[in-house]
Order: structure tokens, then C-alpha cells, then sequence
């Protein structure tokens, strides 16, 4: 096929959806087991904008788990953990999963959890993560996946914020020359939250054991061997499955809600449509649970398609060296490799020449796909050349859940154009619009934007605030979900997206909020005002720079200063904010009605030429800061 009939595909396809979208979404609904069949495909008058799949039942459990066993599936491979950390590979039959599902879920329902109810899961990269996310899903309780890298006070105002009736957690996880005590850090959390729950299951890892509090903790795997196994609870299509947090402009993260049909039909299309995978074909999304890539397409997507999924503990270089990732596509015949761009990164810096891929098979690996952050063209190039395979960037956030864009390996079309994320998905109405919502003409920046309504798998809402999405998503341009990501859609309908346009950054693939490390800065005591930008990192993409303008009559010197902010941010956020560079400076750089001039002040950082913002109170402290900035940068 050439390239203009496969473009011919994708345009037929995404031409089909505009026409008849709810023709396009039930078709894609035929993908999944229904209880009660949905009354109609789309409610506009319910939610803030609509929801998907009204008066559907279903269980997203039974969907990815029990019904591959009832098909005689389940003799084949549905988690396979591969962690170099520990040295264990372990494969999971689906028949096996759907038992300590089952079980699991059995064991939460015992200690009170039913449908509705929230779970925390605050767990490493183990198979038990996955399972106590189908475990939750089976039971119609809705979980709470929080990131190990987040330090307790993170963790805490999630509990607060979800007030779940249990946790799950593990005593440990394991980073590269450390071994991180979870327990203790849940325990520092559960103190700090006005919420508690009744009950927390701790799987005990060998490497670390934890202390159970009696009367709350008790041993996961006992609790698991005890329980009777736990049927599926039929849930309706709009009953949440998960909250997700993640990173807004302010301290306060997002609770991004995720509904049960709506994302069933569209990760269950998405596999095939994007990745070209389905029933037994062995997929590998190297991120972790924590995050929405880990969400959809470690766990759910690829076994609601009957995939096997590849879960990894270990990182791109250093476990043991840049070869790994190749390894475990050779060991385990992985299809299609997810990543981020910055794993790519590590792995072109320690090995430029790919000397290390040659000792593998990958003779079964059709494609890369890469997210989390804009894949920067020489990566990309460098890449491709190495594996000869295609190597698709596409672009999505945790609001979405799927692809905004991408290339589409089941519509033939996957050609590079590297620094574009691709082509809209079939769902999605993408336009670039100017400050009054009008789009602008092919080529030229502007905000991105959704036209309403979301396909499903987006965020109905967050939770317990519709009034934050309306804000957040739906009052810049009426009509359309503003994505916070900037950028121009080409002639062809490729889209670039160039960066965001608040104040998220995105930290080796990632997503974190600068006004959050602000709040946590302006909390030392010797601080008067701050900014944290993010610039530019030629490994993480883009890492956080604190300026800090410190209380008069500090004299404290400021290395120790610099020293006990780094550390604050540490613990209040965690080790996954990398803030490690703060300077304190004179005074910064502000507008006349006294808004810091943080994109100005990035761009210095970067040394790229800014223009003098006409609303600057004083024009010389540009210079000023030039000075400082590029003293430190050196
Ligand atoms: N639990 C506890 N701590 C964690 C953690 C976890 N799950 N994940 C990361 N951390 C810690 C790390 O140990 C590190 O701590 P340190 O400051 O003491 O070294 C810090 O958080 C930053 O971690 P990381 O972002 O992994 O940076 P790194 O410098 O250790 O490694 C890369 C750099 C590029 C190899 C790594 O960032 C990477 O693999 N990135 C890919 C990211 C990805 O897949 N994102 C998913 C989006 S699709
Ligand atoms: P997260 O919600 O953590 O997935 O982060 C979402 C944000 O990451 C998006 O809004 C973008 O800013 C950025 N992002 C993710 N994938 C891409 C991509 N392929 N190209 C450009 N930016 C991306």
C-alpha cells in the first residue's frame, strides 16, 4: 500500500467519525461485554459537558480479566513482571490473575470496601499493583493510584481529598542504590490527614519488611490466601473506576475522574486503532502504574484487548546498563514498546552508537511509541535509525487517558514527521485558537483545543469539582476543552504541540506544577517571594530552577539556605519533583500590577531571546537577571 492510500485510510476513518461520531463510538462499544446494553451512545445534557454510554452496565474487571479465561484464554500470559531490580521474572496466566483478583477483591470486601467506596494504592512496580487496581475495579470501588516518588505530605492530601475506606501498599519499592520504605512514608501520611481508613493491606516485600500497625494493617498476601473470591459487581457505564491526581497550577492537584464505559470502549478500540495489537500479543508500556500511561496501557488497555502486558521494575540505563530495555523486548517478544522520550534519551547518552542493542533479537518489535513530553526530532531520528522500525510520537494527558493524537498502526498510517505528535484520533476535533477562540490559520500557533464534546475515556469532570473543571477546561474558549498545551495544527492536519500554557512543567516525562513548588518555598520561613521556572534539560526535557528572594535581615548564609529549600522541596513533594537548583536573587522581575514574569524569566534561563514584556515594572532588573542566571547556568 503507498503512502497516499494509507493516508486514504486514516482520512476515511476520521472523516466517518465527524460525520456520524455516535455511530463511530457504538461500533467501538460492540468491543466490550455488556450487562445491560447502553440506552444511547451520548447524554449531552448530563455533566458538565455530557457523558458517554448512559444506562450501560458492565464491569471493567470481567472485561479485562474473566472473560479471556471464559473465551479459553487462560493458559496465556496477561502480566509479565520483569524486574531487574530484584532479579525475578514472573509471569501471570490469565487464569491466574482472574484468581488473585477474585481473591483480592474478596479480601477488600470483607474489610468493607463495596461499590463507591475509595482505595488508595501506593505501591512500586509489582504485579500486586495491577491486581489491586482490577481488584477495586471488580468490586465497582473506585481506586487511587498515587506515584511512590511522592513524599507523604502528596500522599496525605490525596487520602484527605478521596477519603478512601482502605490502602494498599507495599512495605518497600526499590531505586537504583536504595531501597525506599513505602510503610513508613503511608503512616507519616495517614497522620497528616483529617481522613483515615479503617483498613490498609501491606504486601511485605523480602527486601524490607514493614511494621503493621494492629487493628488497620494487615499482611496482603494472607488476607489474599484467605478470602473467598469476589464475583464481578455489575456498575452502570458513569460509575467512576478511578481517580487520578495529578498536577495543576496550584499546590492543590487535580482529581481527574475516570468513568467505567465510556474508558472501557475507547482503550479497548484504542489497541488496535493505534498500536495494532490485540489478542495475544505482547505489549510493553515502560512507565510506571502510577502515572495515566500506566493506568491505561500497563494494566487496562492491553488486557481489555487480551494482550500480555510487560510490567518493569527497573529504569532505561543503570539496571543493569542501556541495554536493557532491549533485553526485555528480545526475552519477552514485546510488539510495541511505549516510552517516554527522555528513557530514549538516557539510553542514546550512555550508549550513542546502540552497541548494545546488537546483542538482541528484536526481530519481533513493530514499533516505538513515545509520550509524556514532545519527543525532540534528533532523538527521534536517532532512534528510528537504530531499530529501523517506525517510531511514533503521539500526545496525550492524563485528562484524556488515550491519544489526542498519534499515529495509527491500524489504519496504516505511521509515518514520521519528527516534533509532531501526529494526527487527530478519530474522537478527537483538534484546533489551534487565538485569545477569542478563533481558530487561526494552518501553521500558525495557538492554544489547543478540543471541540466539545470529549470522546470517552476523558474526564467527565474531577472529582468532587465541577466547578474547578468548568474553570480549568471549559470557560477560555466556550465550546471547547482547552488542553493547556500550545501549538499549530499544519495544511496536512499534523499537530505540533510546542509547550503548555500555564504553569505545569514536564520533568523527565513527568507532569509537575511550579506554583506547587512555589507554595512549599514561600513556606521557609527566611523566604519573602519566589519563582520556580522550568528550563531546559537536555536528558529530563525540562528540570525546576527556584529564585528566591529572601525576608530582610536574613543572615543566614545562602548556601544554607539554597540547601534547607532543596531539601523542603524533597520531602513536602518527593524525590520526582528533581528540584535540586535554587539561587537566591536581589528582587524579581515583575509586572506593574505585581505578576512575577515567569516566561520571561524562563527564557533567560534558557538564553533565548525575550522581548521586554511592556507591562514590566523595571526593565533594567532584566539585565540583573541575565547576570545571575547565566552565572548559574554555567
Ligand atoms: N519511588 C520512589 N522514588 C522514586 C520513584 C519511585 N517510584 N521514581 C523515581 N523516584 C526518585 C528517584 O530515585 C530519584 O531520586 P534521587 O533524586 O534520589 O536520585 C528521583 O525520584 C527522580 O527520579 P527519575 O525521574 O527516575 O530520575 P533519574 O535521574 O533517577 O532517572 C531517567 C532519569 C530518565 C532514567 C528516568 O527519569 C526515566 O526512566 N524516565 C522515564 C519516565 C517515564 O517513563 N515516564 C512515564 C511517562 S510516559
Ligand atoms: P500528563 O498528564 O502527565 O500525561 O502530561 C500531559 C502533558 O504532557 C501534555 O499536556 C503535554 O504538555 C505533555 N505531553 C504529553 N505527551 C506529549 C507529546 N507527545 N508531545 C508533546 N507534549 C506532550
Amino acid at each position: 500500500m503507498n503512502a497516499s492510500q494509507e493516508a486514504t485510510r486514516y482520512d476515511s476513518v476520521y472523516a466517518a467519525w465527524r460525520q456520524q461520531p455516535e455511530t463511530y463510538w457504538a461500533k467501538a462499544a460492540g468491543g466490550i461485554d455488556w450487562t445491560v446494553a447502553p440506552r444511547a451512545t451520548f447524554d449531552a445534557n448530563d455533566g458538565p459537558y455530557g457523558r458517554w454510554f448512559p444506562g450501560g452496565v458492565l464491569n471493567t474487571c470481567h472485561n479485562a480479566v474473566d472473560r479471556h479465561v471464559a473465551a479459553g484464554r487462560g493458559v496465556q500470559p496477561a502480566i509479565i513482571w520483569d524486574s531487574p531490580m530484584t532479579g525475578q521474572v514472573e509471569t501471570t496466566s490469565y487464569a491466574q490473575l482472574l484468581d488473585r483478583v477474585a481473591r483480592l477483591a474478596g479480601a477488600l470486601a470483607a474489610r468493607g470496601v463495596g461499590k463507591g467506596d475509595r482505595v488508595i494504592i501506593y505501591m512500586p512496580m509489582v504485579p500486586e499493583a495491577a491486581i489491586g487496581m482490577l481488584a477495586c475495579a471488580r468490586l465497582g470501588a473506585v481506586h487511587s493510584v498515587v506515584f511512590g516518588g511522592f513524599a507523604a505530605a502528596e500522599l496525605a492530601a490525596r487520602i484527605a481529598d478521596a477519603e478512601p475506606k482502605a490502602i494498599l501498599c507495599a512495605s518497600c519499592g526499590l531505586e537504583p542504590g536504595r531501597t525506599v520504605a513505602y510503610k513508613p512514608l503511608l503512616d507519616a501520611a495517614i497522620g497528616l490527614s483529617p481522613h483515615k481508613p479503617s483498613a490498609c493491606l501491606v504486601l511485605q516485600r523480602p527486601q524490607l519488611a514493614a511494621a503493621l500497625q494492629p487493628g488497620r494493617d494487615e499482611d496482603w498476601l494472607a488476607a489474599e490466601a484467605a478470602a473467598a473470591p469476589h464475583p464481578c459487581v455489575p456498575v452502570a457505564s458513569t460509575d467512576p473506576l478511578y481517580i487520578l491526581y495529578t498536577s495543576g497550577t496550584t499546590g492543590k492537584p487535580k482529581g481527574v475522574l475516570r468513568d467505567n464505559g465510556g474508558h472501557a470502549v475507547a482503550l479497548h478500540n484504542s489497541m488496535r486503532l493505534l498500536y495494532g495489537c490485540g489478542i495475544g500479543d505482547v505489549f510493553w508500556a515502560a512507565s510506571d502504574v502510577g502515572w495515566v500511561v500506566g493506568h491505561s496501557y500497563i494494566v487496562y488497555a492491553p488486557l481489555l484487548a487480551g494482550c500480555t502486558s510487560v510490567l518493569f521494575e527497573g529504569k532505561p540505563v543503570g539496571t543493569p546498563d542501556a541495554g536493557t530495555f532491549w533485553r526485555v523486548c528480545a526475552d519477552h517478544k514485546v510488539k510495541v514498546l511505549f516510552t517516554a522520550p527522555t528513557a530514549i534519551r538516557a539510553i542514546k547518552k550512555e550508549d550513542p552508537e546502540g552497541k548494545l542493542l546488537a546483542k538482541y533479537d528484536l526481530s519481533r518489535l513493530e514499533a516505538l511509541f513515545l509520550a509524556g513530553e514532545r519527543c525532540d526530532p534528533p532523538t527521534q531520528v536517532w532512534v528510528h535509525a537504530l531499530l529501523g522500525k517506525p517510531v511514533v510520537d503521539h500526545w496525550w494527558q492524563t485528562e484524556t487517558g488515550w491519544a489526542i493524537t498519534g499515529g495509527f498502526r491500524g489504519l496504516g498510517l505511521f509515518e514520521m514527521h519528527p516534533g509532531s505528535g501526529g494526527k487527530a484520533s478519530p474522537g478527537y476535533d483538534v484546533q489551534a485558537l487565538d485569545e477569542a477562540g478563533q481558530q487561526v490559520a494552518p501553521g500558525q500557533i495557538g492554544s489547543l483545543a478540543i471541540k466539545l464534546p470529549l470522546p470517552p475515556s476523558c474526564l467527565p469532570t474531577l472529582y468532587k469539582a465541577d466547578d474547578r473543571f468548568r474553570e480549568s477546561y471549559l470557560e477560555a474558549f466556550p465550546g471547547y476543552y482547552n488542553t493547556g498545551d500550545a501549538g499549530m495544527v499544519d495544511a496536512e492536519g499534523y499537530v505540533w504541540v510546542m509547550s503548555r500554557t500555564d504553569d505545569i512543567i514536564n520533568v523527565a516525562g513527568h507532569r509537575l506544577s511550579t506554583g506547587a513548588m512555589e507554595e512549599v518555598l514561600a513556606g521557609h520561613p527566611d523566604v519573602a517571594e519566589c519563582a520556580v521556572v522550568g528550563i531546559k534539560d537536555s536528558l529530563k526535557g525540562q528540570v525546576p530552577l527556584g529564585m528566591v528572594v529572601l525576608k530582610a535581615g536574613v543572615t543566614k548564609d545562602e548556601a544554607t539556605i539554597t540547601r534547607e529549600l532543596v531539601g523542603l522541596v524533597r520531602e513536602k513533594i518527593g524525590p520526582v519533583a528533581a528540584f535540586k537548583d535554587c539561587t537566591v536573587v536581589a528582587r524579581l522581575p515583575k509586572t506593574r500590577s505585581g505578576k512575577i514574569l515567569r516566561a520571561t524569566l524562563r527564557k533567560i534561563a534558557d538564553g533565548e531571546t525575550y522581548v521586554v514584556p511592556p507591562t514590566i515594572d523595571d526593565p533594567a532588573i532584566l539585565n540583573e537577571m541575565e547576570g545571575t542566571l547565566k552565572a548559574l547556568m554555567r
